[in-house]
């Protein structure tokens, strides 16, 4: 069986029966990609600039199923270098339904009943950071915490800019929709702090093919898709509008259908079968 067109390390799992592959294939595999590399390497920079003041702040922002939680996951899970100095919250995940603040002090490690009195920072914040080495502190679902109404957007965003001043010297790194950059707009010594990063759709050309080959040493089907094809390319991005979410979803489910149906390889029909069937295989 010629499986060269899975990577070396990977070419056992082709062997395996039908229920485990489609196992593997339904976990998550992470595959590097310029826009994902990008917003990594600007996050480790902004720790090494450690000291400055005001704080270097970074924005990412793309819509729904553009890669931001995955991102951050990665950045948390894989970045030795991380551990310890950056605080990690989602507006997302708020079952108690914090207020900004208490999330983000929550986050930081400051327990509820240590927050003081709301609305302000509390005393001795700038020690605490300082004696457990936080530097940065990375924000999921960001926007939420700025389409809040007028007055308490105004309260968050005053909070994220003394939190990047002096003594705190904290990088806010926000995750969200574009929405958020507006929203940022409202105050320009802020919107200045803040470095935008966009996470766009995919579009045609080599990263995206690039991407796709990348995607397909990883699938273990015995056959290969070549799912960097003009033909395949072109379908993906009808299909998906190019979001990272969809094309994925895309590949998966055409992937399983492949698999089940004995074809072992992804074609527009596995596909077109995948988008309509999904979970039935
Ligand atoms: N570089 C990547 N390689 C592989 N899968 C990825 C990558 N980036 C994102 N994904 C996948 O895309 C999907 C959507 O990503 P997610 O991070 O939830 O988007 P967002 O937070 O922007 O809505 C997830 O299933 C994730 O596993
Ligand atoms: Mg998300």
């Amino acid at each position: 069986m010629d499986l060269s067109h899975i990577k070396e390390a990977k070419r056992s799992l082709a062997l395996f029966g039908v229920s485990e592959r489609i196992d593997i294939i339904n976990k998550n595999i992470w595959v590097d990609c310029p826009q994902c590399s990008r917003v990594e390497r600007v996050v480790k920079n902004m720790l090494n600039a450690r000291g400055m003041s005001p704080a270097p702040c970074l924005l990412v922002c793309g819509e729904g199923g553009a890669g931001k939680t995955s991102i951050i996951n990665r950045i948390s899970s894989r970045h030795d270098a991380v551990d310890g100095i950056v605080a990690f919250a989602s507006l997302a995940e708020n079952p108690d339904d914090l207020r900004f603040r208490e999330l983000l002090l929550t986050a930081l490690g400051v327990p509820l009943k240590a927050q003081g009195w709301s609305g302000k920072i509390p005393n001795g914040l700038e020690k605490y950071l300082q004696l457990r080495n936080i530097l940065a502190v990375i924000i999921d679902e960001f926007h939420d915490a700025l389409l809040a109404q007028v007055a308490e957007q105004r309260r968050n965003l005053s909070l994220l800019k003394k939190l990047s001043e002096p003594p705190y010297h904290l990088s806010i790194m926000g995750f969200g929709t574009t929405s958020a950059v507006n929203a940022l707009n409202q105050d320009p010594q802020l919107e200045r702090r803040f470095e935008v990063l966009k996470l766009l759709p995919w579009v045609e050309g080599d990263e995206f093919r690039s991407f796709l080959a990348s995607i397909e040493e990883n699938l273990p089907l015995r056959k290969a898709s070549r799912l960097y094809s003009q033909e395949t390319v072109k379908y993906l991005l009808t299909n998906t509008n190019g979001t990272m979410d969809q094309v994925l979803k895309a590949i998966r489910f055409g992937a399983i259908h492949a698999i089940k149906s004995g074809e072992e390889k992804i074609t527009m029909e596995s596909m077109q079968k995948g988008a309509v069937r999904r979970w039935d295989y």
